[in-house]
C-alpha cells in the first residue's frame, strides 16, 4: 500500500535556534514521484529524515495518509530509505543484503521467493550469489535499490542515491529508477542537488532555498515560469542569462528596457505583462534570458516580437551537438552568489549582523532566509568592458546556444535577436514581475 505524504508548517531547528528548515507545508500524493531539489545544505537530507522518523520535527505536522504522524518510530513508518553511501553488509552475498531486511521483518518466513521476485525486477539475477566486493559501484547500487525494494515498502525515500556513480551508470540507473518506481506505482521522495536529475525524474519538484519552499510544480512549470531569480537561476542548462536593466516608459514613446549600452524595445501594442512593467519606470530590475530567447541573426530576419541587440564574441563553448557562444553585450551581469560556489558552507545570514532590532527578529523567525536574492555585479566599472569575470565564470555576460558549424570567433561582432515574448523580468527583492506573477504556474499549463 503506497501512501500519501503531508507536511504542515514543518520546521528544524537543529541548535542556537537555526532553522534548518522553516515552515515547509508540502501535500505528496499517493504513488507521486516528488523531488526535493536545492543547493547544498538548503535542509534537503533533514526533510528526509524526519520523513522516515530519524529526525524529530520541531514544530508542525507530519501526516501519513491522513493519520497524525510524528510521534511514530521509523518501523511503523513502513518506508524504505536508499543513501549516497549504502551501506551493503560485506559478509553477505547479494542474496543476503536483500533478504536480510525480510528475515529481520518476517522471521521464519522464506525470504527466497521475494528476493528472486525483485532480483528478476532488477535485472540482477545473476548477482546474486557475489559479495559486495566482487560488484561494481552501479551493480552494489542496484543491490542496495534491491533491499529497498524487497520489503514492499509503502513509500521509498532516495538521498541522492546515484551521486556516487559516473555520468553514463546515473544517467542509466535514473531511467530504471522511473521506470520501477512508475511500476510499483509507490510513493517517493527523491533528493538531490542536480536540476537536471530533478526534472527528468520527478512528477513534481520542490526547489529549496535555506530550509524555505521556494516554488513547486511540474518541471515543465518550475523552468517556464520560476517565481523567482533564484528558481531561474537553479533550473536550467546553460544557466538563464541574468542581466541588470532599467525600465524606461516615457509617456509619449516606446517602452524599454535599457541593458547598459544597448536597450530592447517592447514591441507596441503592448502585451498585457509589458504592460505591467510601465510602474517600474527609472527602476532597476532584473532580465532573465534563457539561452533559447536569443538567437544568431540579422535584423532583416526579425520575426514579429524579436528585438535587435548586437554582442562581441568573448568565448566558443563546444559541447558536441551546440556550441554555447559566450557575448559581451556591454550589459551588467547579475549571478546569484549562492549558485556560484558548488557548495557554500553556510547561508550567509546565518552570521550575527549588527542589524536593527527588526532586521534580528526578521532573522530569528527564519524570514530573511526566503527573503530577497542576493545579487552581485561583475567587479569592474559597470561599462561591461571590463573583461574579469567572477571566479569561476567564463567571461561574457549573455550566453547563446548555436549549431556547431557556425564559425565565430573571439573579437567578432556578432548580430542577434532577444525574443520577448520569452522575457523574464525580476524585481530588485528577486521576485518575477514579468511573465506577471498571477500566471500561476499550473494553471498555466
Ligand atoms: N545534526 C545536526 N546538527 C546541527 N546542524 C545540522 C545537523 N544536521 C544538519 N545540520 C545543518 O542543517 C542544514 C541542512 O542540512 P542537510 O543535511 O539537510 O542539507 P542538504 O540539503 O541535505 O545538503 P547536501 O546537499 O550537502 O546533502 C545544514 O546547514 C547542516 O549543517
Ligand atoms: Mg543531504
Amino acid at each position: 500500500m503506497t501512501r500519501a505524504i503531508s507536511l504542515h508548517d514543518v520546521s528544524k531547528v537543529y541548535s542556537k535556534g537555526v532553522r534548518v528548515v522553516d515552515r515547509l507545508s508540502l501535500d505528496i500524493a499517493p504513488g507521486e514521484f516528488l523531488v526535493l531539489l536545492g543547493p547544498s545544505g538548503c535542509g534537503k537530507s533533514t526533510i528526509l529524515r524526519m520523513i522516515a522518523g530519524l529526525e524529530e520535527i520541531t514544530s508542525g505536522e507530519l501526516r501519513l495518509d491522513g493519520a497524525y504522524a510524528n510521534g511514530l518510530v521509523p518501523s511503523q513508518r513502513n518506508m524504505a530509505m536508499v543513501f549516497q553511501n549504502f551501506a551493503l553488509y560485506p559478509n553477505m552475498t547479494g542474496r543476503g543484503n536483500i533478504g536480510f531486511p525480510l528475515r529481520v521483518e518476517n522471521p521464519g518466513e522464506d525470504p527466497r521467493p521475494r528476493v528472486d521476485a525483485t532480483a528478476r525486477m532488477l535485472g540482477i539475477e545473476d548477482l546474486l550469489d557475489r559479495f559486495p566486493s566482487q560488484l561494481s559501484g552501479g551493480e552494489r547500487q542496484r543491490v542496495a535499490m534491491g533491499r529497498a525494494i524487497a520489503r514492499h515498502p509503502s513509500a521509498f525515500l532516495m538521498d541522492e542515491p546515484l551521486s556516487n556513480l559516473d555520468a553514463k551508470l546515473r544517467n542509466h540507473l535514473r531511467a530504471e529508477i522511473t521506470h520501477l518506481t512508475r511500476e510499483l506505482g509507490v510513493t517517493t521522495v527523491y533528493v538531490t542537488h542536480d536540476q537536471a536529475e530533478a526534472m527528468s525524474l520527478g512528477d513534481r519538484v520542490a526547489v529549496l532555498r535555506g530550509g524555505v519552499l521556494q516554488q513547486l510544480g511540474t518541471p515543465r512549470s518550475v523552468y517556464a515560469l520560476p517565481r523567482n531569480l533564484f528558481v531561474a537561476a537553479f533550473i536550467g542548462i546553460p544557466r538563464i542569462n541574468l542581466l541588470r536593466g532599467v525600465v524606461r516608459a516615457p509617456l509619449d514613446g516606446a517602452m524599454t528596457i535599457s541593458l547598459g549600452k544597448q536597450f530592447l524595445r517592447l514591441p507596441e501594442p503592448l502585451s498585457l505583462d509589458h504592460q505591467l512593467l510601465r510602474v517600474q519606470q527609472g527602476r532597476e530590475i532584473f532580465v532573465g534570458l534563457r539561452s533559447e530567447a536569443v538567437r544568431i541573426a540579422k535584423p532583416a530576419s526579425a520575426r514579429p516580437g524579436e528585438v535587435a541587440i548586437t554582442g562581441l564574441v568573448e568565448h566558443v563553448e563546444f559541447q558536441g551537438h551546440e556550441i554555447f557562444v559566450h557575448f559581451n553585450t556591454g550589459s551588467r551581469p547579475a549571478v546569484v552568489p549562492e549558485l556560484e560556489a558548488p557548495r557554500p558552507a553556510r547561508p550567509v545570514r546565518r552570521r550575527r549582523r549588527e542589524g536593527s532590532v527588526l532586521e534580528r527578529l526578521r532573522e530569528r523567525a527564519g524570514a530573511l532566509r526566503a527573503g530577497p536574492v542576493a545579487v552581485l555585479e561583475r567587479p569592474g566599472d559597470g561599462s561591461g568592458a571590463d573583461p574579469v569575470p567572477p571566479e569561476g565564470r567564463l567571461p561574457g555576460d549573455l550566453v547563446v546556444r548555436t549549431t556547431p558549424d557556425i564559425d565565430l570567433r573571439r573579437g567578432m561582432q556578432v548580430p542577434l535577436l532577444v525574443d520577448l515574448a520569452h522575457l523574464f523580468v525580476f524585481d530588485q527583492h528577486g521576485e518575477r514581475i514579468c511573465p506577471a506573477p498571477a500566471r500561476l504556474p499550473d494553471l498555466a499549463e
